[in-house]
Protein backbone atom coordinates (compact mmCIF):
# COMPACT_ATOMS: atom_id res chain seq x y z
CA UNK A 1 0.00 0.00 0.00
CA UNK A 2 0.80 3.61 -0.47
CA UNK A 3 4.52 2.90 -2.50
CA UNK A 4 5.99 6.18 -4.43
CA UNK A 5 8.83 3.97 -5.10
CA UNK A 6 10.67 5.28 -8.19
CA UNK A 7 8.52 8.02 -7.92
CA UNK A 8 9.86 11.99 -7.96
CA UNK A 9 8.10 14.47 -5.65
CA UNK A 10 8.73 18.36 -5.46
CA UNK A 11 7.68 19.97 -2.52
CA UNK A 12 7.28 23.82 -2.14
CA UNK A 13 7.97 24.73 1.22
CA UNK A 14 9.61 21.45 1.67
CA UNK A 15 11.97 22.46 4.67
CA UNK A 16 10.10 23.16 7.66
CA UNK A 17 6.49 22.51 9.15
CA UNK A 18 3.91 21.20 7.41
CA UNK A 19 5.85 20.95 4.29
CA UNK A 20 9.24 18.97 5.68
CA UNK A 21 6.81 16.26 7.30
CA UNK A 22 5.23 15.25 3.73
CA UNK A 23 8.76 15.94 2.16
CA UNK A 24 9.66 13.52 5.11
CA UNK A 25 6.56 11.03 4.96
CA UNK A 26 6.70 11.20 0.49
CA UNK A 27 10.50 10.07 0.82
CA UNK A 28 9.89 7.23 3.47
CA UNK A 29 7.04 5.84 0.81
CA UNK A 30 10.31 5.61 -1.42
CA UNK A 31 9.72 9.05 -3.61
CA UNK A 32 12.79 10.56 -4.37
CA UNK A 33 12.03 14.84 -2.96
CA UNK A 34 13.03 18.02 -4.74
CA UNK A 35 12.89 20.32 -1.42
CA UNK A 36 12.25 23.78 -2.51
CA UNK A 37 11.87 27.16 -0.24
CA UNK A 38 13.59 30.74 0.18
CA UNK A 39 16.63 29.88 2.90
CA UNK A 40 18.85 27.11 1.90
CA UNK A 41 19.61 25.87 5.28
CA UNK A 42 16.28 24.29 6.51
CA UNK A 43 16.19 22.18 2.91
CA UNK A 44 19.85 21.24 3.58
CA UNK A 45 18.53 19.81 6.89
CA UNK A 46 15.14 18.34 5.84
CA UNK A 47 17.65 16.63 3.10
CA UNK A 48 20.46 15.08 5.42
CA UNK A 49 17.25 13.76 7.60
CA UNK A 50 15.88 12.12 4.27
CA UNK A 51 19.27 10.34 3.37
CA UNK A 52 19.85 9.61 7.13
CA UNK A 53 16.76 7.52 6.82
CA UNK A 54 17.52 5.88 3.62
CA UNK A 55 16.28 8.22 1.27
CA UNK A 56 17.18 11.27 -1.18
CA UNK A 57 16.38 14.38 -1.53
CA UNK A 58 18.10 17.68 -3.11
CA UNK A 59 17.17 20.78 -1.81
CA UNK A 60 16.41 23.90 -4.87
CA UNK A 61 15.61 26.82 -2.79
CA UNK A 62 13.98 29.72 -4.40
CA UNK A 63 11.05 32.03 -4.07
CA UNK A 64 7.93 30.81 -5.54
CA UNK A 65 6.59 33.81 -5.93
CA UNK A 66 8.96 34.37 -8.74
CA UNK A 67 7.27 32.53 -11.40
CA UNK A 68 10.25 31.37 -12.85
CA UNK A 69 11.24 28.86 -10.07
CA UNK A 70 8.76 26.53 -10.83
CA UNK A 71 10.30 25.69 -14.11
CA UNK A 72 13.48 25.52 -12.24
CA UNK A 73 12.00 22.85 -10.15
CA UNK A 74 10.95 20.98 -12.70
CA UNK A 75 14.17 20.94 -14.28
CA UNK A 76 16.32 20.29 -11.02
CA UNK A 77 13.33 17.14 -10.85
CA UNK A 78 14.49 15.75 -14.71
CA UNK A 79 18.09 16.61 -13.76
CA UNK A 80 18.46 14.95 -10.51
CA UNK A 81 15.90 11.81 -10.86
CA UNK A 82 14.48 11.62 -14.07
CA UNK A 83 11.59 12.20 -13.73
CA UNK A 84 8.58 13.98 -12.07
CA UNK A 85 5.60 12.79 -11.18
CA UNK A 86 4.05 14.68 -7.70
CA UNK A 87 3.93 18.38 -6.85
CA UNK A 88 3.58 19.56 -3.28
CA UNK A 89 2.13 23.19 -3.54
CA UNK A 90 2.34 23.46 0.12
CA UNK A 91 4.73 27.00 0.72
CA UNK A 92 1.95 29.38 1.99
CA UNK A 93 1.34 31.95 5.11
CA UNK A 94 0.09 34.94 6.05
CA UNK A 95 2.99 37.07 7.83
CA UNK A 96 2.29 38.70 10.78
CA UNK A 97 2.50 42.42 9.15
CA UNK A 98 -0.05 40.70 6.59
CA UNK A 99 -2.64 40.57 9.00
CA UNK A 100 -5.44 42.94 8.92
CA UNK A 101 -9.35 43.63 9.41
CA UNK A 102 -10.72 44.11 5.68
CA UNK A 103 -11.69 47.72 6.24
CA UNK A 104 -7.67 48.32 7.26
CA UNK A 105 -6.29 46.10 4.27
CA UNK A 106 -3.42 47.70 1.77
CA UNK A 107 -2.44 47.04 -1.90
CA UNK A 108 0.64 46.14 -0.43
CA UNK A 109 -0.74 43.41 2.21
CA UNK A 110 -3.14 41.86 -0.35
CA UNK A 111 -0.68 41.09 -3.14
CA UNK A 112 1.79 39.64 -0.41
CA UNK A 113 -0.74 36.80 0.26
CA UNK A 114 -2.81 36.68 -2.63
CA UNK A 115 0.66 36.06 -4.48
CA UNK A 116 2.16 33.28 -2.65
CA UNK A 117 -1.23 31.85 -1.72
CA UNK A 118 -3.04 31.75 -4.95
CA UNK A 119 -1.41 33.26 -8.08
CA UNK A 120 2.08 31.48 -7.42
CA UNK A 121 0.58 28.08 -6.40
CA UNK A 122 -1.76 28.13 -9.22
CA UNK A 123 1.67 29.03 -11.47
CA UNK A 124 3.28 26.32 -10.02
CA UNK A 125 0.47 23.75 -10.54
CA UNK A 126 0.58 24.84 -14.16
CA UNK A 127 3.98 24.48 -14.51
CA UNK A 128 3.80 21.42 -13.17
CA UNK A 129 0.93 20.35 -14.92
CA UNK A 130 3.65 21.11 -18.11
CA UNK A 131 5.57 18.62 -17.08
CA UNK A 132 3.20 15.85 -16.47
CA UNK A 133 1.83 15.76 -19.70
CA UNK A 134 4.88 15.29 -21.16
CA UNK A 135 4.56 11.92 -19.40
CA UNK A 136 2.15 9.81 -18.21
CA UNK A 137 0.39 12.13 -15.61
CA UNK A 138 0.90 12.56 -11.93
CA UNK A 139 -0.65 13.81 -8.94
CA UNK A 140 -0.87 17.79 -7.82
CA UNK A 141 -1.95 18.26 -3.90
CA UNK A 142 -2.74 21.91 -2.98
CA UNK A 143 -2.46 22.62 0.39
CA UNK A 144 -5.54 25.05 1.68
CA UNK A 145 -6.82 25.52 4.67
CA UNK A 146 -9.58 24.78 6.68
CA UNK A 147 -9.61 28.94 6.18
CA UNK A 148 -10.45 28.44 2.65
CA UNK A 149 -14.39 27.44 3.84
CA UNK A 150 -14.82 29.61 6.41
CA UNK A 151 -15.04 33.78 7.48
CA UNK A 152 -11.45 34.61 8.13
CA UNK A 153 -11.57 38.10 10.50
CA UNK A 154 -8.22 39.65 10.12
CA UNK A 155 -6.60 37.21 7.11
CA UNK A 156 -9.41 37.46 5.10
CA UNK A 157 -7.51 37.84 1.82
CA UNK A 158 -5.73 35.02 3.13
CA UNK A 159 -9.08 32.74 3.41
CA UNK A 160 -9.93 34.12 -0.18
CA UNK A 161 -6.92 32.97 -1.56
CA UNK A 162 -7.10 29.51 -0.26
CA UNK A 163 -10.70 29.05 -1.37
CA UNK A 164 -9.40 30.28 -4.47
CA UNK A 165 -7.39 27.65 -4.87
CA UNK A 166 -10.12 25.12 -3.94
CA UNK A 167 -12.15 26.42 -6.63
CA UNK A 168 -9.11 25.77 -8.93
CA UNK A 169 -8.18 22.15 -7.92
CA UNK A 170 -11.61 21.39 -9.57
CA UNK A 171 -11.18 23.31 -12.50
CA UNK A 172 -7.84 21.83 -12.67
CA UNK A 173 -9.18 18.27 -11.97
CA UNK A 174 -11.28 18.70 -14.99
CA UNK A 175 -9.10 19.95 -17.75
CA UNK A 176 -5.77 17.98 -16.94
CA UNK A 177 -7.84 14.90 -16.28
CA UNK A 178 -7.91 13.51 -19.54
CA UNK A 179 -3.77 13.52 -19.45
CA UNK A 180 -3.47 11.14 -16.55
CA UNK A 181 -3.37 14.42 -14.12
CA UNK A 182 -5.19 14.04 -10.75
CA UNK A 183 -5.51 17.12 -8.59
CA UNK A 184 -6.70 17.43 -5.16
CA UNK A 185 -6.26 19.41 -1.98
CA UNK A 186 -5.68 18.90 1.55
CA UNK A 187 -7.22 21.62 3.99
CA UNK A 188 -5.43 21.21 7.32
CA UNK A 189 -7.07 22.82 10.65
CA UNK A 190 -4.19 23.83 13.10
CA UNK A 191 -0.99 21.82 12.96
CA UNK A 192 1.97 22.50 15.29
CA UNK A 193 4.40 24.25 13.77
CA UNK A 194 7.16 26.81 14.94
CA UNK A 195 5.08 29.31 13.37
CA UNK A 196 1.78 28.38 14.81
CA UNK A 197 2.97 27.91 17.98
CA UNK A 198 4.66 31.12 18.23
CA UNK A 199 0.92 32.66 18.05
CA UNK A 200 -0.81 29.88 19.90
CA UNK A 201 1.02 30.22 23.05
CA UNK A 202 -0.68 28.25 26.67
CA UNK A 203 -4.42 28.58 26.63
CA UNK A 204 -5.12 29.80 23.37
CA UNK A 205 -3.80 26.66 22.48
CA UNK A 206 -6.19 24.99 24.72
CA UNK A 207 -9.16 27.12 23.58
CA UNK A 208 -8.55 25.14 19.79
CA UNK A 209 -7.83 22.19 21.48
CA UNK A 210 -11.03 22.05 22.90
CA UNK A 211 -12.90 22.86 19.26
CA UNK A 212 -11.14 19.48 18.18
CA UNK A 213 -13.21 16.28 18.47
CA UNK A 214 -9.74 14.05 18.66
CA UNK A 215 -8.66 15.95 21.39
CA UNK A 216 -5.23 17.31 20.15
CA UNK A 217 -3.90 20.28 17.85
CA UNK A 218 -2.29 18.25 14.41
CA UNK A 219 0.75 17.17 13.25
CA UNK A 220 2.57 17.57 10.10
CA UNK A 221 2.37 13.66 9.77
CA UNK A 222 -0.73 13.83 10.02
CA UNK A 223 -1.27 16.18 6.79
CA UNK A 224 1.60 14.16 5.40
CA UNK A 225 -0.36 10.97 5.34
CA UNK A 226 -2.83 12.12 3.70
CA UNK A 227 -0.71 13.74 0.99
CA UNK A 228 0.75 10.46 0.99
CA UNK A 229 -2.28 8.35 -0.09
CA UNK A 230 -3.56 11.17 -2.51
CA UNK A 231 0.06 10.73 -4.50
CA UNK A 232 -0.42 7.15 -4.91
CA UNK A 233 -1.76 4.71 -7.33
CA UNK A 234 -4.50 4.08 -4.46
CA UNK A 235 -5.82 7.01 -5.25
CA UNK A 236 -5.96 6.34 -8.77
CA UNK A 237 -10.14 7.71 -9.29
CA UNK A 238 -9.58 10.26 -6.71
CA UNK A 239 -9.35 13.84 -8.53
CA UNK A 240 -10.39 17.38 -7.67
CA UNK A 241 -11.77 16.85 -3.91
CA UNK A 242 -10.25 19.11 -1.04
CA UNK A 243 -9.73 16.73 1.87
CA UNK A 244 -9.99 18.26 5.55
CA UNK A 245 -7.69 16.91 7.88
CA UNK A 246 -8.98 18.77 11.01
CA UNK A 247 -9.28 16.03 13.72
CA UNK A 248 -13.36 16.59 12.92
CA UNK A 249 -13.26 20.03 14.17
CA UNK A 250 -16.18 22.44 12.50
CA UNK A 251 -15.41 25.47 14.51
CA UNK A 252 -12.86 28.26 13.51
CA UNK A 253 -12.27 29.55 16.63
CA UNK A 254 -10.79 33.13 15.28
CA UNK A 255 -14.72 34.55 14.46
CA UNK A 256 -15.50 33.77 17.76
CA UNK A 257 -12.60 35.31 19.40
CA UNK A 258 -13.25 38.33 16.79
CA UNK A 259 -16.86 38.64 17.99
CA UNK A 260 -16.00 39.00 21.32
CA UNK A 261 -13.91 41.60 21.13
CA UNK A 262 -16.07 43.31 19.08
CA UNK A 263 -18.38 42.88 21.60
CA UNK A 264 -16.55 44.29 24.36
CA UNK A 265 -14.38 46.73 22.90
CA UNK A 266 -15.77 47.75 19.76
CA UNK A 267 -14.35 47.89 16.10
CA UNK A 268 -11.69 45.35 15.82
N1 LIG B 1 0.20 25.18 10.40
C1 LIG B 1 -1.13 25.31 10.32
O1 LIG B 1 -1.85 25.31 11.33
C2 LIG B 1 -1.80 25.41 8.95
C3 LIG B 1 -3.20 25.34 8.93
C4 LIG B 1 -3.85 25.41 7.70
C5 LIG B 1 -3.11 25.52 6.53
N2 LIG B 1 -1.75 25.59 6.58
C6 LIG B 1 -1.04 25.70 5.30
O2 LIG B 1 -0.07 24.68 5.25
C7 LIG B 1 1.07 25.13 4.50
C8 LIG B 1 2.32 25.00 5.33
O3 LIG B 1 2.14 25.77 6.50
P1 LIG B 1 3.15 25.70 7.75
O4 LIG B 1 2.32 26.00 8.94
O5 LIG B 1 4.00 24.51 7.70
O6 LIG B 1 3.99 27.03 7.43
P2 LIG B 1 5.45 27.46 7.90
O7 LIG B 1 5.92 26.66 9.05
O8 LIG B 1 5.38 28.95 8.00
O9 LIG B 1 6.29 27.09 6.61
C9 LIG B 1 6.01 27.73 5.40
C10 LIG B 1 6.93 27.12 4.37
O10 LIG B 1 6.72 27.80 3.14
C11 LIG B 1 7.95 28.36 2.69
N3 LIG B 1 7.68 29.62 2.02
C12 LIG B 1 7.06 30.71 2.52
N4 LIG B 1 7.07 31.69 1.59
C13 LIG B 1 7.72 31.21 0.52
C14 LIG B 1 8.08 31.74 -0.75
N5 LIG B 1 7.76 33.00 -1.09
N6 LIG B 1 8.74 30.95 -1.63
C15 LIG B 1 9.08 29.69 -1.29
N7 LIG B 1 8.78 29.13 -0.12
C16 LIG B 1 8.11 29.89 0.78
C17 LIG B 1 8.79 28.54 3.95
O11 LIG B 1 10.17 28.50 3.68
P3 LIG B 1 11.06 29.86 3.56
O12 LIG B 1 10.56 30.79 4.63
O13 LIG B 1 12.46 29.43 3.73
O14 LIG B 1 10.79 30.36 2.18
C18 LIG B 1 8.39 27.30 4.75
O15 LIG B 1 9.12 26.18 4.34
C19 LIG B 1 0.76 26.57 4.08
O16 LIG B 1 0.23 26.57 2.78
C20 LIG B 1 -0.29 27.00 5.09
O17 LIG B 1 -1.10 28.03 4.57
C21 LIG B 1 -1.08 25.55 7.77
Amino acid sequence: MFDLSGKCAVVTGGGRGIGKGISCALAAAGANVVLSGRAAAPLNETAADIAAAGGRAVAAPGDITDLTVPGMLVERALEEFGRMDIWINNAGSAAREDVGALLDLDEAQWDRVVNLNMKSAFFAAQAAAKAMSRRDGGSIINITSRSGSHPNPMTGHYGAAKAGMENLTMTMAVEWGHMGIRVNAVAPGVVVTEETMAVLSGDRSQKQIDTVPMGRLGRPHDIASACVYLASDEAEWVSGITLPVNGGSRIAIGYLAYLRRVAKSGRN
